[in-house]
């Protein structure tokens, strides 16, 4: 099984990483075999919005996207790790979001089938400093929708409110336990 870990925090070794890190061991010490990126120290610009990706399924953007398309199809899970910053996702994660629109060209427009054995899952990781009760409710939507145009089922993540300064969720009290416990529902989903 092969999984794809995208991180959409620009503050290195922040919550979103340390999180992403015990995800990533707990996944590693199940024999998943995965591929984990900063979406901060790649150069993805914003989509232009120029349609082109409607003819071939192809986006015309010649950056570090292009490299991420071909895993985003070869993955069988694909998670998205981004802070809350404003009730979405980070810029750098949204850059990348946007992109996967010659995706979404792809299954909608094209009606190209992805090629999968069976259904694909993603999953959104996701910390905020405050606690209201709508505080992931745009991230999700937005991981749901893009999870969507890559073919891929959205089944769910992992959410901490109430985390603020770098190194916070050390503290929390659900760390690690409960990131286990979402790698364990990870596998059986799987
Ligand atoms: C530009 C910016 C916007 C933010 N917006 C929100 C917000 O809308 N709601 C919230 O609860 N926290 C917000 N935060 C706080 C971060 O979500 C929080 O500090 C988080 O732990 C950062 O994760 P990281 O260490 O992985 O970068 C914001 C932080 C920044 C820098």
């Amino acid at each position: 099984m092969k999984a794809l870990i995208l991180t959409g925090s620009p503050r290195k070794n922040g919550n979103t990483e340390i999180l992403t890190a015990a995800v990533a061991q707990e996944l590693q010490a199940n024999n998943v075999s995965l591929r984990l990126q900063r979406l901060a120290e790649l150069n993805i610009n914003p989509c232009l919005g120029c349609g082109s990706c409607e003819k071939e399924g192809n986006c015309v953007i010649d950056d570090d996207m292009q490299p991420l398309y071909p895993r985003i199809i070869g993955a069988d899970i694909i998670i998205i790790a981004s802070p809350i910053y404003f009730y979405g996702l980070t810029a750098q994660t949204k850059a990348f979001v946007d992109r996967c629109q010659a995706l979404w060209s792809r299954k909608y427009i094209l009606k190209q089938q992805f090629p999968a054995d069976k259904q694909r899952k993603g999953y959104l990781i996701s910390v905020a400093a405050t606690r209201g009760t709508q505080v992931f409710t745009g991230a999700k939507l937005c991981a749901r929708y893009v999870f969507d145009a890559m073919d891929v089922l959205y089944d769910g993540g992992l959410f901490y409110p109430g985390v603020d300064s770098r190194g916070a969720i050390r503290k929390h009290p659900d760390f690690p336990g409960k990131a286990a416990e979402f790698v364990q529902r990870i596998l059986r989903n799987a």
